[in-house]
């Protein structure tokens, strides 16, 4: 649950987090200053990104600069770039990190409530990418982006349909421009978490009465959430020049939950071992 890197190990890096002023955002942001970044930390609501900036720069004597931007419109962050190189030079990375999400019935959500989910996440994140890849390759500087996606990217999961619908589409974002990018020294790549809590996660996907009836820990063969400090330590590593070689790549860190909902017979672990000595005794007597 400490830190993995060595100090310094992204040392004169300057990097963007959209959505880093809360949540999981805020937790790798922290790692990223406490190992020598520069911190851009953008989303919507200012008075929450000023508050972070000046709380991780007092607990970690980094350098944080906080942006208003809704990542839903392309010359806001047009401007998060523009902001960020007047005051730190150069871009190093980009953690495409902001989402929206909640949970509901496909066919009760109305088409705008589809919208709202796929603009911020989709669109949101394509925006990023493409007006700070645009950057890079006009100005010949190599560039490192990691994006947040889930692990029903690729199972797709019932209740957050737009949200798994965008998530897949940035993970083919991410695939396709690992190729397509790599020879401008752009690399791509991802991380699927399972759940860490957070207050904008929780209160929006496990509410009220519905944590009553679903345990996602008992989903989990680890039987325990995620730290944040464990998802810091993998996106540093991602962000770091110690993955170099590593582009295009979705890293998934979930305790083993996915697979477990997936194998064919994991269920069998509420046979208990007084059942099994039945079956076995049953077995010999054949
Ligand atoms: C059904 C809903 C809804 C809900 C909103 N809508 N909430 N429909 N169920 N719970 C509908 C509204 O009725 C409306 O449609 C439309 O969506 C827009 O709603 P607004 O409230 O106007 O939108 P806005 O204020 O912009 O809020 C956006 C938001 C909000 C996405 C709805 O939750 C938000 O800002 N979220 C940002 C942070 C966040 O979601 N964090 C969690 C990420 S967790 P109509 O037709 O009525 O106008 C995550 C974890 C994944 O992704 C995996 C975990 C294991
Ligand atoms: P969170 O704290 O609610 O973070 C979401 C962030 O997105 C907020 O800071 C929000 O800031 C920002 N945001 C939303 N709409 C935006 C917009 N239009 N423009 C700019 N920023 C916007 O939730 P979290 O749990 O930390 O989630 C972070 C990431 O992890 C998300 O990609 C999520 O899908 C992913 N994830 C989380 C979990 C988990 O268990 N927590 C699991 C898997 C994946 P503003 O409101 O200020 O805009």
């Amino acid at each position: 649950m400490t830190g993995m890197l060595k100090e310094d190990s992204l040392k004169g890096k300057t990097i963007i987090v959209t959505g880093g002023g809360t949540g999981l955002g805020r937790s790798m942001g922290k790692y990223f200053l406490e190992l020598g970044a520069n911190l851009v930390i953008a989303s919507r609501k200012i008075e929450v990104l000023e508050k972070t900036a000046q709380e991780l720069e007092k607990e970690t004597g980094g350098k944080v600069l906080p942006i208003a931007c809704d990542i839903r419109k392309y010359n806001e962050i047009e401007n998060v770039i523009d902001k960020a190189e007047n005051k730190f030079g150069k871009i190093d990375g980009v953690l495409n990190n902001a989402a929206g999400n909640f949970i509901s019935p496909t066919e009760r959500l109305s088409n705008r409530a589809f919208d709202i989910v796929i603009d911020i996440v989709l669109k949101g994140t394509y925006n990023f990418t493409l007006a700070a890849g645009k950057n890079w390759i006009n100005k010949k500087q190599s560039g490192t982006f990691l994006n947040i996606v889930t692990t029903y990217a690729w199972t797709g999961s019932g209740y957050v349909v737009p949200s798994a619908c965008a998530k897949a589409g940035i993970l083919a974002m991410t695939r396709s421009l690992a190729s397509e990018w790599a020879k401008y020294n752009i690399r791509s790549n991802a991380i699927a978490p399972g759940p860490f809590p957070t207050d904008g996660a929780w209160k929006r996907l496990f509410p009220g009465e519905v944590a009553k009836k679903i345990d996602p820990l008992q989903r989990i063969p680890l039987k325990r959430f995620g730290e944040h400090q464990e998802l810091a330590n993998l996106a540093a590593y991602l962000m770091s020049d110690y993955s170099a070689y590593v582009n295009g790549e979705v890293v998934t860190i979930d305790g083993g939950e996915w697979l477990h909902g997936a194998g064919e017979f994991n269920g069998l672990e509420a046979v208990t071992p007084e059942m099994w000595d039945a079956l076995e005794e049953m077995r010999s007597k054949k």
